[in-house]
């Protein structure tokens, strides 16, 4: 079924099945059941300090701690949590080491998306069976809290699914780690879970890499978007959302596409040096009052679209709760599809490469991305990519 959209009084088209993102859903097959994201680890240069980052920027909070004093002797980790968002910083303490190979290689960027399963060894039988390439051999993490069962596979590029099954474990995180008590606590900036994250892949590998997490993971496609739906004047990419049965985990896949000049998933591709993690995209009930809050926290926020945009909202996307002008002065997106309406926001990346950024969602209702959102989105990372002399 298509749908159109009216932006800047020009119509898009985007192609949606009549059927529902739960009908969808429901095709996906149960073999490797999910209860959610568990963590994502990302592999960075200075963990203390990105730590420190993620505390005072975003609101997350100290959990727990694991390096040299706890034992770990070649590396330091810190576990941060916000809502049900568990982040793991991790660093190596030598150079000689596969996650200092890693960031030399990447720079600061996601390692591990870690699933939350009811069985990490069937998890992985049943992935490495269908064709996923192994990346942890199942074992079984023993401390004095309980049992943390834990498997684990590669998916694009060097990025890793971890299985996490810890069903009994009583502890902080998991065995190996010790509860980081830190006086500086930062109020937390209304942060609730991960949504999806996107992953960029290389030319011609948006398909097989949706085929594996079909065949592999048992996801279905639910949303697919081709380079003459999204595209702008400059630059175009392809995309197609992979969900699991529950719509607990959703991976859309981007690929770039040919277009006038360098898109920007080539030059996160060009930056990252390989496919990775693109955006984590994490859901807060109060998008106002969270982007405000991250704002004066000083993350960087795409810069928002022109007037035009939000004069032709209400035609767009019918009525909403939130105040318009509100809306406008933070730069936050809008999008409707025929569920109800989502409320959106990305920041700029949040290292020196332009590579890994965050979005701040609040859905109401709508179960999709914000298509309609895709061109000003994209006009304004142009901008960014101008700026960086990469467009
Ligand atoms: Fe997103």
């Amino acid at each position: 079924m298509e749908h159109k959209i009216r932006l800047d009084n020009k119509l898009y088209t985007y192609i949606m099945s009549t059927e529902t993102f739960a009908q969808k859903i429901a095709k996906a097959q149960d073999f490797l059941p999910i209860n959610g994201t568990d963590y994502i680890e990302f592999y960075v240069g200075n963990a203390k300090q990105a730590a420190h980052y993620y505390k005072t920027a975003f609101g997350f909070q100290s959990v727990a701690y694991a390096g040299p004093e706890t034992g770990v002797r070649d590396r330091a980790s810190y576990v941060l949590q916000q809502g049900k968002i568990r982040l793991v910083l991790t660093t190596a303490l030598k150079s000689d080491h596969p996650i200092s190979e890693h960031v030399k290689k990447h720079g600061d960027g996601v390692k591990v998306l870690a699933l939350w399963v009811d069985d990490a060894y069937s998890a992985f039988e049943e992935t490495t069976k269908r064709g996923a390439r192994p990346y942890q051999e199942p074992i079984t993490l023993t401390d004095e809290h309980g049992e943390v069962r834990m498997s684990g596979i590669y998916t694009y590029g060097e990025t890793v699914h971890m299985f996490i099954e810890r069903k009994n474990y009583k502890g902080t995180f998991m065995p190996g780690y010790e509860a980081w008590e830190s006086a500086y606590k930062p109020e937390d900036a209304g942060l609730l879970y991960v949504d999806h994250c996107v992953g960029n892949v290389d030319w011609n590998r948006m398909l097989p890499t949706v085929k594996w997490y079909e065949e592999v993971m048992g996801f279905v496609n639910i949303l697919s978007f081709d380079d003459k739906q999204i595209n702008t004047e400059y630059s175009a990419l392809m995309s197609k959302v992979m969900s699991n049965g529950n719509g607990f985990a959703k991976f859309p896949i981007n690929e770039p596409a040919e277009g006038k000049k360098k898109s920007q998933i080539e030059e996160y591709l060009d930056y990252y040096e390989g496919e990775g993690v693109q955006h984590i995209a994490v859901a807060t009930k109060d998008i106002v009052k969270t982007v405000t809050d991250l704002k004066a926290r000083g993350v960087e926020f795409l810069s928002a679209p022109p007037e035009a945009y939000y004069e032709m909202l209400p035609e767009r996307v019918g009525s909403i709760d939130e105040d318009i002008k509100k809306l406008q002065s933070l730069g936050i997106l809008v999008d409707r599809d025929e569920e109800g309406y989502l409320l959106q926001i990305f920041t700029k990346p949040v290292e020196d490469r332009p590579t890994l950024f965050f979005e701040i969602i609040e859905r109401h209702g709508a179960q999709s991305f914000g298509a309609g959102n895709f061109k000003a989105l994209f006009e304004s990372i142009e901008r960014e990519q101008a700026k960086r002399g990469n467009l």
